[in-house]
Order: C-alpha cells, then structure tokens, then sequence
C-alpha cells in the first residue's frame, strides 16, 4: 500500500468548511429570517454543482471530438459521459419537487431580498447552453438586451468567449461529413436508400389507389397525406432545397451530415455503427431533457409567481415558456424519424461491406 505522510481527513478534502458556511439568507441579513430560504439557497448552490459537473463533462467531449479525427475508443467514452449528464439532468428536473415544498407564501417572505437577481444570471447555464451548441440567433432578447447584458463585465467575457468556441453540436456534425461508410466499396448509401424511399412511396400510392374499400373522397384525402411525405422527402433528397432551408433557419444539419445521420441510424444493427447510433441518442435525450427542465421550471414559476415579472426583469413565465420550444439544440437529430424506412426495406449489404462493419474474430483450432 502507498506510504501517506498527511492522512487525508474527510472536512478537509470536501472543503466542508466553507461549502457548508456559504449560505447567508438575506431576510436575515435584513433582520426578518424567512425560513424557506435556507431550502433555496442550497438547491440552488446544488444546480450549480452539477452544472459545474456537466461543464467538465462536457469540456471532455468537446476534446475528445476536436481535431480532424475521432478515434473508435473515444465514442465509447463519449458514449458514457452522455450517459452521465442524462442521469444528472434526471436528477435535475427531480429537484424542482424539493423546492415546491416551498409554498408561493412562504417564498413572499424573502423574494424582494433578491431584486435583481435571478437564475436567469446563471454564467454556468448559459456556458452549457454554448457548449451545446445554441446558437445567438435562436435566443430572444431580454428587456431589449442580449441575455448576457445582465451579468458582470468579467461574466460578460466568459459567455462572450464561449460563443466563439467549436461547440458540440458543430464538432459532432464534422464528425458525422467524415463518416467513410456513404460509399464504401461497391455500396453507395445515398442512392440505395433513395430508390429504396421511393419504392416504399411507389407501394403506398398503388395501395391506396387500388383498395377497393375506400371511396373516392377517402382516396384523395390519403393521397394528399402521401404528397406531404413525398414532399418531406424531397426536401431530403434535393440538397439544393436543403440548403436552402438551413439558410431559412429551419434545418441546421448540413447534408452530408444528416446522410451520415441516417444511414447510422438504419443500420444501426451493424457493430460498428451501434456506439455511433448510441452517441446520436443520446444527444437527443440530452436535449430532450434540456427541454423537459425548461419546461418544468417554467411550470414552477407559474405556481410560485403566477404571471408576475421576473426578479431578472423578463415577463417570467411566458417569457420561460417561449424558451421551451425555441432554444433546442439537437432537433434536426430528432427530426431524422420522418425520413426512416422499416428494416425489411433497407438495401442489402454487400457481403464485403458487412465484413467491413462486424467484429469476426477466428480461432485456431490448435490454440
Ligand atoms: C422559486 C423558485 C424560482 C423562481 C420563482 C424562478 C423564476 C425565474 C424567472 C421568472 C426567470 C426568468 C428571468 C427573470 O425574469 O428573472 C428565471 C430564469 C431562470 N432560472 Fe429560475 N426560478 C426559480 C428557481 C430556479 C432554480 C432552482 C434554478 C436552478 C439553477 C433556476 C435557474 C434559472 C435559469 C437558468 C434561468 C434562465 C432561463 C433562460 O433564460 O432560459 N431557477 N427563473
């Protein structure tokens, strides 16, 4: 066993001393103790431990993705790190209910101590928020200012510089454009799974057209459901049209990436594309639950404050529910469900390229 001159003593190592004396309500301070606001002094310093966790979670990623290469090792790392945050989020969205004990009375006694501060300063959110990959133009302004106007000057330049950094969502896409499976050997993905697309569409049209049980009204009204798919599709298969609704703001993945996208995702049973398929997932979890807490928070302050502004200034609620649908970072990854096909329609592999994408071990039969 190693030799250890100081015995490490538990206060010391966690710094107890200080974490556990930094809670100094302000009723008190103000010569009216509220009770409650020890409870929401702490959850918050909590948020802003585990937000500390998912930045170094997160930091680590964005290293491991950095550069022009992604070594095979590094997605499963990536993989658990994901993993990781997920199950901090849960616990993050969790705790909400803790705070509801507090009843909107009880938060009453101290809320004006707080003016104008608000968790809508926190410089940690907004980093994650950056390092995920959200983007300034998706944000609203807040009384008229950049979100960040609220903060101090050495705040300010944090978040300032965090915008200019390669952010998870653009490191993940130049991960995805140098995919070398899209022609690989004799197999082309792009045009296999067009054909493969419009057959599938050919099918349902004769379908439709030929059920003897439908009546003409029916007929045109399927038909018109058909159009809205074909349509959806083209959209995908034209990379002119592609563009040009990145450049409308409505898709953010470039088409190269999102042929990766999908052709990890349909053949996603292949091994070496399942740690890929794994990663896509869960930045769509990760999201989601981004999602799923803004969307929570905002329902506790509806409770806690009804439509009062903000301590920030913001109109609170509405303001918070805005951000629910607005500020997601990985929806073109949930989007790529519209463009699947059923496994039995997917093209066959060729058996060269299948090797290439499987563990095959052998083993000598004197060993
Ligand atoms: C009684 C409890 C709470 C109330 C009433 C409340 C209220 C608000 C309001 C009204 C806003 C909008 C900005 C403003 O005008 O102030 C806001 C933003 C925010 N709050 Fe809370 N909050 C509470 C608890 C928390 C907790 C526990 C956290 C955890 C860190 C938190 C984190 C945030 C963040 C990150 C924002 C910015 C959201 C964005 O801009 O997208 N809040 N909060």
């Amino acid at each position: 066993m190693q030799k250890i001159s100081h015995p490490v003593y538990y206060a010391d190592y966690l710094q107890l001393e200080r974490l556990l004396s930094s809670q100094s309500p302000k009723s008190a301070e103000h010569g009216k103790p509220a009770h409650d606001e020890t409870l929401f002094i702490i959850v918050h310093q909590a948020y802003e431990l585990w937000f500390k966790l998912i930045i170094h979670e997160l930091d680590s990623v964005i290293h491991l993705f950095e550069g022009n290469y992604v070594d095979e090792k590094n997605i499963g790392v990536a993989v658990s790190r994901f993993s990781r945050i997920t199950e901090i989020q849960k616990l993050l969205i969790d705790q909400i209910r803790i705070l509801e004990t507090m009843t909107p009375l009880d938060f009453l006694e101290f809320r004006d101590f707080l003016f104008p501060a608000s968790g809508f300063q926190s410089v940690q959110f907004r980093l994650i928020e950056n390092m995920l990959g959200l983007q300034p133009e998706q944000r609203m302004l807040y009384n008229k200012e950049a979100y960040y106007a609220s903060v101090s000057a050495e705040h300010q330049e944090i978040i300032r510089q965090s915008e200019g950094k390669p952010s998870l969502f653009k490191l993940v896409e130049l991960w995805l454009e140098r995919t070398p499976f899209l022609d690989f050997h004799e197999f082309h993905f792009w045009p296999s799974y067009r054909a493969a697309v419009e057959k599938i569409l050919q099918n349902d049209r004769d379908t439709i057209l030929n059920n003897p049980l439908s009546s003409a009204e029916e007929k045109q009204k399927q038909l018109q459901e058909l159009a809205q798919n074909e349509e959806n599709f083209a959209a995908v298969f034209d990379e002119a049209k592609h563009n040009q609704l990145i450049e409308k703001a409505r898709r953010r993945l470039s088409h190269k990436a999102t042929e990766a996208a999908l052709l990890i995702h349909l053949y996603r049973d292949e091994p070496i594309l399942h740690l890929p398929f794994r990663l896509l997932t869960l930045l769509v979890d990760l999201d989601e639950l981004f999602t799923t807490w803004r969307y929570r928070h905002a329902l506790m302050v509806h409770r806690m404050i009804g439509n009062k502004i903000g301590t920030g200034g913001s109109t609170g609620y509405h303001y918070l529910r805005a951000t629910v649908e607005r500020y997601k970072v990985f929806g073109d990854f949930i989007d790529l469900s519209t463009f699947l096909i059923p496994r039995s329609a997917l093209p066959e592999l060729p058996e060269k390229v299948k090797k290439n994408l499987g563990f095959y071990y052998s083993q000598k039969s004197d060993e």
